[in-house]
């Protein structure tokens, strides 16, 4: 008896172990390129991440908002790129800005109107780079 019940713990222990690995690799398609989001996160016009977060491997970062370094111990890749999306949809009073959404944005120039910053793919690109495992980010 007892050695079924160490072996059912051990097994659900092990099942939720790899449904939590799978969950975290399969949050993103596999077209997504960690190359292209390390050069998005560098631009400091188009995307501005770095003023605002340090960044692993990234040169130096702002403090506006919170380093991410081990973002991957406190987040799935799917919350981050929820958050980046539109962080609004986590916090209505944060100064991070919305990167897949137009909605209810003010004083837009003429030539971004109803344009997002980021394109689906330039999100995952980021994310992707971001959940690399930190042992390839120097
Ligand atoms: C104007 C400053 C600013 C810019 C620009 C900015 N962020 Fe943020 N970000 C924040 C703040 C502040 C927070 C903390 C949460 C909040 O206040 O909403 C945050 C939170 C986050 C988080 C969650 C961090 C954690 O510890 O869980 C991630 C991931 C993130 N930002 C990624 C990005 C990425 C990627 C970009 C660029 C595409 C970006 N941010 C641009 C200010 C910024």
């Amino acid at each position: 008896m007892k050695l079924l019940v160490a072996g059912l713990a051990w097994c659900l222990a092990c099942c939720t172990g790899w449904s939590q690995v799978w969950a975290q690799t399969s949050d993103l398609p596999a077209s997504a390129s960690p190359e292209r989001g390390r050069a998005l996160l560098m631009q400091r016009q188009d995307t501005g991440c770095i003023l605002c977060h340090q960044i692993p491997g990234l040169p130096v970062g702002g403090a506006l908002g919170p380093s991410l370094h081990g973002l991957a111990q406190r987040s799935t890749p799917a919350q981050a790129r929820e958050r980046i999306a539109d962080a609004r949809r986590l916090n209505p009073q944060t100064i991070m800005p919305a990167y897949l959404s137009t909605e209810g944005l003010h004083n837009v120039a003429q030539r971004y109107r109803g344009q997002t910053v980021l394109t689906p793919l330039a999100l995952d690109d980021i994310v992707s780079y971001l959940f690399q495992p930190d042992t390839t980010i120097p």
